[in-house]
């Protein structure tokens, strides 16, 4: 699915007062993030964003990298299209899908 299609997809699966929608939300991860970090996410454009490479961050700190980007780089901010509470839960999946 192409990235438009993708947001798309997400924006009518989540209203805002929504529950983030996990299938959505790994779906984006893995389509969108990985177009720039890889499909595994062990980097490509962007750098490395499977768990071990994440050591220097928190929820906090990866909600905010991914919700304002970082100016001056080719990493975009998610605030336009995701929630803080959508931004948190792909912390949580960052920080916990391969431990070790
Ligand atoms: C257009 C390409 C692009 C897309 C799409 C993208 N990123 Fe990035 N991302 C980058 C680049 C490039 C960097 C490195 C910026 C720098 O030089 O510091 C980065 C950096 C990061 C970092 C900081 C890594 C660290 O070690 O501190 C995180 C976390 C991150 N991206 C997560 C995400 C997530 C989650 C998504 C999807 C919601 C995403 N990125 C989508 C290009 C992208």
């Amino acid at each position: 699915m192409n990235r438009a299609l993708v947001i798309l997809a997400l924006a009518a699966a989540t209203p805002a007062w929504a529950e983030p929608d996990a299938a959505a939300l790994e779906r984006l991860v893995l389509q969108d993030c990985g177009s720039c970090h890889g499909l595994t996410l062990k980097g490509g454009l962007g750098p490395d964003i499977r768990t071990g490479a994440l050591g220097h961050h928190d929820n906090d700190s990866l909600a905010r990298v991914i919700l304002d980007g970082i100016p001056g780089t080719p990493m975009p901010p998610w605030r336009p299209l995701l929630s803080e509470a959508e931004a948190r839960w792909i912390a949580a999946y960052l920080l916990e899908r391969d431990p070790g």
